[in-house]
């Protein structure tokens, strides 16, 4: 008897901190929300009231900084708007996310970097996605074709930048390919399911296959940088960019793998995107520099921790690839994304309304060894985190159907 009450009692606890735990998601999702609202408004008035159409990207000196429509950054600005609009329903958000999305038309042309996947598919992509509008097929499909002559069939790559531009001309790659461009990819799906041509789902397919097997280390972290030789095929050197060092596992990179990979199982369901996605999860979350918030340091193998910047846009990333790993079938990453969820939530990274440039995230990192954005707001932190809440919500919804 005793034990039937003490097993009794024991559930009472349980049920009751369930309801609790839920609960306090409730009330975390719709604060964040409101808190959006507030934010992500203020951030549109600013900008409306320039009389332009300008892409918010971070803030240095006080000042919000814009991005010009070719940067890989400027989609994010229509795609929160997107999100808000999922989010809200209020028509408010729709008409401004079609307002700063048409302003990227042109980016459909871009073809001297891989970003023109970024950009586009945070804007028309998700407004596709959203309301099915017929008229950013023909965008989102042009995008794709200029994305795929960066195609090398040789080591069957896209190309992420060019070899002889920028800063990147000083480094003597020949064909040199970021983990980022994992994120490219869901633009040549969707443009090969709008169009019904395979050709952008082979590009795709190609890519994800040789870059899972050429980035990833025995313990399933990822170089930032792999150089193919484009006319003989093959890797020509292993590094990083924007990460400590070449042999370090800059956390970003890794949130793009995640969320990358996560991406390729979803529109193939082939099961080695998921195996691998699976020890991508077990590196990031099982690492012994992971904080307890969950929010990791801008490197996993930053010299420094724990006096080293955070890099909230990162954990925002993974978070979101999990709420979509969970609709996947991997519920046992839900927690983990939650637990992400609340501490982005919390006040140590969610920015007062008013304050932050009006970005809804403080402590992301752009690129430390470029002394270029650290631990400042960043446009895509706040995107992914709202895609986040958003794929949360839809989660939570069909799990009560
Ligand atoms: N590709 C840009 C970044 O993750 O910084």
């Amino acid at each position: 008897m005793r034990r039937i009450i003490v097993t009794f009692a024991a559930a009472m606890v349980l049920f009751s901190s369930c309801i609790k735990r839920s609960c306090v998601q409730q009330n975390m999702v719709s604060h964040d929300i409101k808190v959006a609202e507030q934010q992500v408004g203020y951030q549109l008035q600013v900008v409306e009231k320039s009389g332009k159409i300008l892409f918010p990207r971070t803030v240095f000196d006080n000042e919000i900084q814009y991005a010009p429509i070719d940067d890989w950054t400027s989609g994010f600005f229509p795609g929160a708007l997107w999100y808000m609009y999922e989010l809200t329903g209020n028509k408010k958000w729709e008409n401004a996310a079609e307002k700063f999305t048409l302003r990227l038309d042109s980016v459909k042309y871009i073809t001297w970097h891989h970003d023109v996947g970024f950009i586009i598919h945070s804007s028309y992509g998700i407004g596709y996605d959203i309301t099915k509008n017929p008229a950013y097929k023909a965008v989102i499909i042009q995008a794709a074709k200029s994305l795929a002559t960066r195609f090398r069939p040789v080591p069957g790559v896209i190309q992420s930048w060019d070899e002889n531009r920028g800063w990147q001309a000083k480094r003597g790659w020949m064909c040199p390919v970021i983990i980022d461009n994992m994120m490219n990819l869901e633009l040549l799906f969707q443009a090969s399911d709008l169009s019904g041509d395979s050709t952008y789902r082979k590009m795709a397919i190609s890519h994800a296959n040789v870059t899972m097997a050429n980035h990833f280390r025995k313990d399933f972290s990822c170089y930032h940088v792999v150089d193919y030789d484009k006319i003989k095929g093959g890797v020509r050197s292993k590094g990083t960019a924007q990460g400590f060092s070449d042999e370090s596992s800059w956390a970003r990179g890794q949130a793009w793998a995640l969320y990358g990979f996560t991406i390729c199982y979803r529109e193939t369901k082939d099961p080695k995107y998921l195996d691998l996605v699976d020890k991508i999860y077990h590196f990031i979350f099982t690492n012994k520099t992971m904080p307890a918030d969950l929010v990791p340091y801008w490197d996993f193998n930053a010299p420094n921790i724990p006096n080293e910047p955070r890099d909230a846009s990162s954990a925002a990333i993974m978070a979101s690839a999990l709420y979509e790993l969970v609709a996947l079938g991997r519920p046992q990453y839900k927690e983990t994304a939650d637990k992400i969820m609340q501490s982005l939530s919390g006040p140590a990274y969610l920015a007062i309304v008013g304050t932050n440039g009006n970005f809804l995230l403080m402590h992301s990192v752009g690129s430390i060894p470029h002394d270029s954005e650290v631990d400042v707001p960043l446009i895509y932190a706040d995107y992914y985190f709202l895609e986040a809440l958003a794929r949360k919500i839809e989660l939570e919804k069909s799990e009560k159907k």
